[in-house]
């Protein structure tokens, strides 16, 4: 069985987090979440990986490389704009074969993996399974209707005004080869997509055996940058365990679960888990709070910081409080001597700020 990742777009929702950056490639408790969705297909004991590329190419090829990391094997597809998730299975066609597959979106975090059921798809002889979850908005995802006696998939439909149920697609669909037939067959959607949505629909019309499978745990979309907080938040409080890597010095108070990572330096501050330090991130006179991801080579000093993201190469210094909140790379968050006394921000395109 082969895994197909999609991962272009423009991640336009995660601006301006995403001007200079794949969103699949901004972290969740310090791994990208790219990361996360490779390592899933991996303990589902898949080897042999594509992942289509769009914009952002250049940045995640070099991210993931050849996959030697997981012992696995990448390939990269090129999709040359973004004209659907159909679209990307039709250019995977080559890659993929006859073989059976799980397509799984790139940008989505989902509670505990999904190998069990891989394997499982695997050697049934259905042609088709779609995890769903329940949602309160179901109008903003793709929606299944079932059967209420057969438990099969009837209805599929693409952001629906009315929905049928609240059983979302979450964005992981298992294939046999009938799936091709489905994606040359379908027209391409109003928003101009081939909509993977339409071509389940064209399998279920055609008799072919298409199922559902519920999940029960949680499920994020990082799409905006409240899910990213909300994902981090989830994944913390899941895997973020007490391990120090790095150096914590003896004027430092390490609570809970706090993970500091290789190279890292905690001086005169305190850490409240579930928190993680990243690599040579230094904090210093400061204190982190819970629910707060600090990623590599960031210092902080004299600050405070609680229920954030912060990414790699930043600098917050003499800040005294900064909560619920997403820094991107390489930014400067410090208090200026200089007169007048006023705030002076150079901001990107789409950035929000909170002042007191
Ligand atoms: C896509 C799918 C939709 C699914 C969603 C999950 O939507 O078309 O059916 O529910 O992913 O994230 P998009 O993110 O392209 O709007």
């Amino acid at each position: 069985m082969k895994g197909l990742i999609l991962s272009g777009g423009k991640g336009t929702r995660l601006y301006p987090l995403t001007y200079t950056r794949a969103k699949q490639l901004v972290p969740v408790a310090n791994k990208p979440v790219l990361f996360r969705v490779i390592e899933t297909l991996v303990d589902a004991g898949i080897r042999d990986i594509g992942i289509v590329v769009g914009d952002t190419a250049n940045e995640i090829m070099e991210a993931v490389g050849k996959g030697r990391r997981w012992g696995v094997e990448i390939t990269y597809i090129h999709q040359e704009a973004p004209l659907g998730l159909a679209h990307a299975v039709k250019i995977s066609r080559d890659y993929l074969g006859d073989e059976r597959f799980v397509m799984f979106l790139g940008d989505n975090v989902i509670q505990g993996g999904i190998a069990p059921l891989i394997r499982q798809f695997e050697s049934s002889d259905w042609n088709c399974q779609v995890v769903l979850t329940p949602v309160s908005e179901p109008q903003h995802y793709g929606v299944a209707e079932l059967d209420p006696d057969t438990r099969r998939i009837v209805r599929l439909v693409e952001k629906p005004r009315n929905p049928p149920s609240n059983l979302a697609l979450v964005g992981i669909y298992m294939f046999d080869h009938h799936i091709h037939e489905a994606v040359e067959s379908i027209r391409p959607s109003w928003r101009g997509e081939l909509e993977i949505t339409d071509a389940i629909q064209w399998l279920i019309e055609h008799g072919y055996e298409v199922h559902p499978y519920i999940h029960r745990g949680w499920w994020i979309d990082t799409g905006k940058p409240i899910d990213m907080l909300a994902a981090n938040d989830l994944v913390l409080d899941e895997e973020c365990e007490h391990r120090i890597e790095g150096y914590v010095d003896r004027d430092s108070v390490i609570q809970g679960r706090v993970t500091v990572q290789k190279g890292a330096e905690i001086i005169n501050s305190t850490i409240r888990g579930p928190a993680i330090i990243g690599e040579n991130t230094r904090i210093v006179n400061s204190y982190i709070g819970p629910y707060t991801s600090i990623y590599h080579d960031v210092v902080v000093e004299d600050s405070e910081i609680e229920h954030s993201i912060v990414l790699e190469g930043t600098r917050i210094e003499h800040i005294s409080r900064l909560v619920d909140s997403l820094i991107g790379r390489n930014v400067e968050l410090t208090r200026s001597p200089y007169k007048p006394k006023a705030y002076k921000m150079t901001l990107s395109d789409h950035s929000k700020v909170g002042v007191l």
